[in-house]
């Protein structure tokens, strides 16, 4: 008997081969075969009775080796016809394996017929269309409320120079307020010629726009703003802003009062109460803070389960924002003359703006991109 196919139906003490290299050349020759087979393939059908025939798992040329040969080797030669049989397996899967690949590329290059890669019978693949996010909805609504009376859109840059964040706004270096807003500087060259950090509010662009521009300005800047604040549920050490900024010769605090109250009214709805407690900040004179009755308890510091109203800690009111009128010391560094000019400021905290509009207790959530969160706004 000469065909090493039909050696596979015999035991092993049957073949006469007992040396190591006898056991090796009856692989050798197998695996010869198997190669020579595999070069008439020429289709996955032809390739899987390939597969099956040689390495299947019932009736194969691999089962009966091991059934016929390895089984009934004697002890002492099953350790080296052991580890043929195995490279034997792993060789004809390469085999399989290369053969599958050969098949693929020559499919894509040439697709048989009725199986080409396209059939533009079949319904297009529906992606789902994203939404902006609850942030940007937020900004575009209230961008909208200030178009509708007459204020436009200007943008500033997020690196910004100690000069516009802090000294042009009558911040000057060792100013205390600079600790509340202490945030990242940029690593420069020795050579740069004056450090950079990111912007910690909207309100450099307030110098910006001055300085590009004369009176009468009415302008709102949106965007990101940054602090070394810890995370917690109010803190973000990147949040958003939306700076307000009129100036002209004749606005009065009772414009500005008015143009707020139009914006929460619009925003909160008719029945919110607003209210101002003086404040300070650098830039403005007189500073205040601008609160809106608890849009959760009805200001009436009440939960409506009963108890005190956790949102606004029983006091009926949320603090939403800083503002007031621009202090004429800030006019000297856009050349504007303050006997001249007056004007009013506003910085809003969008994210907290957003968390109160929408009771969302945890300012982590807008920028974890959980989307069974984002979902709940499309
Ligand atoms: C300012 O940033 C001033 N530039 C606002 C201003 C503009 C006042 C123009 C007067 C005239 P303040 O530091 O209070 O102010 O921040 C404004 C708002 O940003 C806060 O009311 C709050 O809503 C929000 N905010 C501050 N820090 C954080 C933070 N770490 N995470 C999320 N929101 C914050």
């Amino acid at each position: 008997m000469s065909d090493i196919l039909d050696k596979t139906d015999l035991r092993f003490s049957e073949l006469g081969a007992s040396s190591p290299l006898e056991i090796k050349l009856l692989f050798e020759e197998l695996l010869g075969r198997a190669k020579e087979e595999a070069r008439s393939i020429s289709g996955p059908s032809e390739l899987e009775s390939f597969r099956v025939r040689w390495i299947g798992r019932k009736n194969s040329i691999f089962s009966k080796i091991q059934d016929n040969w390895l089984v009934s080797a004697a002890p002492d030669q099953r350790r080296s016809i052991g580890s043929f049989f195995n490279s034997y397996k792993g060789f004809v899967q390469q085999i399989v394996d290369s053969c599958e690949g050969a098949i693929e590329v020559l499919e894509m290059k040439d697709p048989p017929r009725g199986k080409s890669g396209f059939d533009l019978s079949l319904p297009g693949v529906i992606r789902p269309i994203g939404t902006h996010h609850l942030i940007r909805q937020v900004l575009q609504e209230i961008e909208d409320i200030f178009f509708s009376i007459g204020f436009s859109v200007v943008e500033g840059p997020e690196i910004e120079t100690p000069y516009y964040n802090f000294e042009a706004l009558n911040i000057p270096e060792f100013h205390p307020v600079r600790d509340d807003m202490d945030t990242f500087y940029l690593e420069l060259l020795k050579s740069a010629p004056g450090p950079l950090l990111l912007r910690t509010h909207t309100s450099p662009v307030q110098i910006r726009t001055m300085e590009k521009r004369q009176p009468p300005v009415r302008v709102i800047v949106p965007g990101k703003v940054y602090r070394r604040d810890n995370p917690d549920a109010t803190h973000s050490f990147m949040f958003h802003q939306i700076e307000g900024l009129a100036v002209d010769s004749d606005i009065t605090f009772c414009d500005f009062t008015g143009t707020i109250d139009y914006f929460v009214r619009r925003f909160f709805g008719e029945s919110v109460k607003t209210r101002f407690r003086p404040s300070y900040f650098p830039f403005t004179e007189p500073s205040v803070e601008f609160d809106v009755s608890c849009v959760f308890c009805g200001g009436s510091g009440t939960a409506k389960s009963g108890g005190t109203c956790g949102k606004c800690k029983g006091s009926g009111w949320i603090e939403l924002f800083g503002a007031g009128m621009v202090d004429p010391a800030v006019y000297g560094f856009v050349n504007y003359d303050p006997k001249k000019v007056s004007g009013f400021a506003f910085g809003i905290g969008i994210d907290r703006l957003a968390m109160l509009r929408y009771g969302i207790d945890d300012i982590q959530a807008f920028s974890q991109n959980d989307v069974r969160f984002l979902k709940q706004f499309p």
